[in-house]
């Protein structure tokens, strides 16, 4: 844990679009962040972007496997198609950790629902019962969570874990980057939020719009 209490948060790939995209947002919020990538120079750039667009310097950049190592919670947002290798090499790096799958393994040019098992089942099933796996954010949009930093996202994120200590504390981590975020079931109920995924982005494409999301209702808090 960092000095302040808060967790460091590692994102896995996160040179992409939704890596930056959530480092932003706990960045933002003064959480101690880790861009992680196959290669150092890689995520360094990153870092480095994110840290001159913020007016900080803490962001770092690492290898994704010193990245785990060095993090108490891991966001997965690599390029779905690389889900089960790159949880097979990182698998002893990510053991005691809280490992948060953003997968949703959907094609942007031919959205369709994934079948069972959750691409976050498959990763308890790689990783073992030493790692605590928790599926979130596969319906945030990058595009959103890049614009308008410091407001609410008007997102709201479904939080499958068998783990509900470890769900819990996603919710906060969450709500932290400003977005609403429900308990919604195991991880077998992944599955139903990464085929939202594909809801999504047919939206997008039908509305010509980059921000579709989801939102609940019926719940006071
Ligand atoms: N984009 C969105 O709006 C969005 C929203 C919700 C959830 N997601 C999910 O988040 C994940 C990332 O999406 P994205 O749009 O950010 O993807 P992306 O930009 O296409 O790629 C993310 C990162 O994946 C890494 N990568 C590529 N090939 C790899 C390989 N063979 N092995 C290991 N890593 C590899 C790359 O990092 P390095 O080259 O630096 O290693 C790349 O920067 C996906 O699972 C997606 O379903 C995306």
């Amino acid at each position: 844990m960092s000095s302040k209490s808060l967790p460091i948060i590692a994102l896995l790939g996160g040179t992409g679009k939704e890596g930056p995209g959530l480092a932003l947002r706990w960045a933002s919020a003064g959480y101690p962040i880790i861009i992680g990538s196959r290669q150092r120079e890689k995520a360094e750039a990153t870092a480095a972007e994110l840290n001159l667009r913020l007016g900080i310097t803490s962001i770092r950049g690492l290898e994704n496997s010193q990245a785990a190592r060095q993090a108490d919670i891991c966001i997965l947002t690599v390029v779905y198609t690389a889900h089960q290798a790159a949880l097979e090499s990182l698998r002893a790096d990510l053991q005691g950790k809280i490992l948060v799958d953003a997968t949703a393994r959907v094609d942007f040019r031919d959205p369709r629902p994934p079948s069972p098992p959750a691409a976050a089942r498959l990763a308890q099933d790689i990783l073992g019962p030493g790692v605590r796996v928790v599926a979130a954010f596969q319906n945030v949009p990058a595009f959103s969570l890049r614009k308008n930093l410091g407001e609410p996202l008007h997102a709201d994120v479904l939080i499958c874990s068998d783990d509900p200590a470890a769900a819990q504390e996603i919710i906060r981590l969450a709500e932290a980057g400003g977005m609403q975020a429900y308990f919604a079931g195991n991880l077998d109920n992944a599955v139903v939020v990464e085929g939202l995924t594909a809801l999504v982005i047919g939206l997008n494409k039908a509305y010509g719009i980059k921000t579709a999301s989801i939102g609940v209702s019926g719940i006071s808090r």
